[in-house]
């Protein structure tokens, strides 16, 4: 037995999962890749994804995204490195995805934020942030394209510490910039590792000189030397010092600099990941907190994806395992329906092929072969009533109603949005005083790829209508009676969700708030946890 726990207690210590988050074009997709080639997972450029060469894979699944050249689907890789297993969630840059986003962030232990250095903070990596930080995430940054003309370096520290509230500890320094980019100064190893441009490069292309005091440095950059000590030296006494226990706290973030295009940079940042960052912790499961070794398998879902592989028409549930060891072929109960399921054909993610797994541990992701039994949210376990919490649902912004242009096919409809509102894809509303369905996204993307998956999944040719409804609001009261009420008084303002939930469509912010002086009992919420 004690055998089996200190496997465990290994295996979970070797693994590390993060998330890569930034503002669209920032570089996330390329620094994936390198990552990927860097870990020996992949040996070609381009495979993650290839916008010019028409070749697209893992997170490129649906024709929407080819059309547009986006990434809506987030995925999962997993690759070995330094003999750690480490998982990569793949996140939608698009805003009009953001909510995916939310729920893959709840998946990961820490977060490696990209940020374009000729750009600096932008909106997406704000609201990205503050998500990571309601668990107080770690967050590794990357200050990315070293090798075109960027902001100032100090700036860019300064910027994040003001806007993204969060210290900045410079890890390495970056020598240059653009078309003098030498490299970057290590201010932990006091060493310059230089950048020579290729895409292709490896750490053993690379050429280390030792200590910044090195004559070499002063024959190789004979103009540039004196400035750039002269640089560090101000670094050194103007910003923080790497200090771990308040990374893992999510009060500081290391800072490393680089070009991902160039594969420069990202073994720097790969090794701060296995030396810093956390393994996977404990978790809240509601009636208590499950420790990742404990020996019963446990795991929730954060996301449903449909079409993952065009040869494999199904949805697979993505589960994040939080304890113990998951074996092929296991039982494991489907908590909410109260049913055991046979873990037979469940997959992995390796780099971009999905593979049948053996085993899987705290930090893994697996994925579920879905025929519309598992929701978002859903827990698993072997047998404990383990509710794991944090999976949110955000009030829709935007809302349209849905009608079909052929009434044969209303079944069809219903059954589509009604798996799509599960998936999270979309979320659907039915109103209590009948009348068409309700869809409500956060972006406006969402409603096409409602609209395409339709068509494509169900043969269904729908037609969205603007509506008059401007918010929604989860609503519930301790009191059942005063809940049925307020039900009955505003029948036209009432409906129910694709998880069953009640919910009150607001048609403006003074309906809101006058609805909400009348009903004081009634509380009235902006986001909605899976229960
Ligand atoms: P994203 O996933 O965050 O949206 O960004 P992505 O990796 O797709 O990168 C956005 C653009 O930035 C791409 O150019 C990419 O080649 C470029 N890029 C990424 N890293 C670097 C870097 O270190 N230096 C420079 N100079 N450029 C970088 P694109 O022309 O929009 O796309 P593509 O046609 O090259 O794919």
């Amino acid at each position: 037995m004690s055998t089996e726990l200190n496997q465990l207690a290994e295996q979970v210590a070797r693994r590390r999962t993060f998330a890569i988050i930034s503002h669209p074009d920032a570089g996330k997709t390329t620094l994936t890749e390198k990552l990927l080639l860097f870990s020996g997972a992949i040996q070609q450029a381009g495979t993650v994804k290839g916008k010019k060469t028409g070749k697209f894979a893992t997170s490129d699944w649906m024709e929407i995204e080819k059309q547009r050249g986006i990434s809506v689907a987030s995925s999962v890789m997993q690759f070995e490195y330094r003999e750690h297993t480490v998982n990569l969630l793949d996140t939608p840059g698009h805003q009009d995805f953001s909510e995916d986003t939310y729920r893959v962030l709840t998946a990961v232990d820490s977060a490696l934020m990209v940020i374009d250095a000729a750009k600096g903070v932008e909106d997406q990596t704000i609201k990205l942030l503050n998500v990571c930080r309601l668990r107080s995430t770690p967050i590794v940054t990357f200050m990315n394209k070293y090798d075109r003309e960027v902001r100032d370096s100090l700036e860019l520290l300064d910027e994040v510490e003001n806007i993204l509230k969060i210290r900045c500890a410079p890890v390495t320094w970056p020598i240059g910039m653009g078309k003098t980019f030498r490299g970057v100064y290590s201010l932990l190893s006091d060493e310059v590792i230089l950048f020579e441009p290729g895409s292709e490069k490896l750490l053993t292309d690379v050429e280390v000189i030792q200590g910044i005091d090195n004559p070499r440095l002063d024959e190789l950059f004979p103009l540039e030397m004196e400035q750039l000590r002269m640089e560090i030296e101000l670094v050194k006494g103007a910003s923080n010092e790497f200090d771990l226990q308040a990374f893992l706290d999510g009060t500081l973030t290391p800072v490393f600099f680089g070009s991902a295009i160039n594969n420069f940079g990202v073994r720097e940042i790969l090794d701060a990941l296995i030396n810093w960052a956390p393994a996977p912790s404990e978790r809240d499961a509601t009636v208590r907190s499950v420790h990742p070794d404990e020996t019963p398998f446990s795991g929730f879902v954060f996301k449903i994806q449909a079409n993952m592989d065009p040869k494999h028409r199904d949805r697979i549930a993505f589960l994040r395992v939080c304890s113990g060891r998951f074996e092929r072929g296991m039982k494991i109960k489907h908590l909410r329906l109260n049913r055991d399921i046979a873990a037979s054909s469940v997959v992995t993610f390796m780099a971009h092929a999905r593979e049948t797994v053996e085993e899987a541990f705290a930090g893994d992701i697996i994925g579920i072969p879905n025929h519309g039994n598992i929701q978002i949210g859903d827990s698993f376990s072997e047998g404990e009533a383990l509710a794991y919490t944090g999976i949110p649902f955000f009030a829709p912004e935007l809302f349209r109603t849905v009608r079909i242009k052929n009434p044969l096919k209303l079944k069809q409809l219903h059954k589509g949005l009604q798996q799509l509102g599960e998936e999270g894809a979309v979320q659907v509303f039915k109103p209590h005083s009948g009348g068409d369905l309700i869809l409500g996204a956060v972006g406006v993307l969402q409603f096409e790829v409602v609209a395409s998956r339709l068509a494509a999944e169900y043969g269904v040719d729908a037609v969205f209508d603007s509506t008059s409804i401007w918010s929604a609001r989860w609503v519930s009261c301790a009191d059942r009676k005063k809940l049925e009420e307020f039900e009955s008084a505003l029948v036209g303002q009432m409906s129910t969700d694709a998880g069953g939930n009640l919910a009150f469509l607001a048609t403006s912010r003074v309906n809101l708030n006058l609805t909400q002086e009348r009903w004081p009992d009634i509380v009235f919420h902006e986001t909605r946890e899976h229960a």
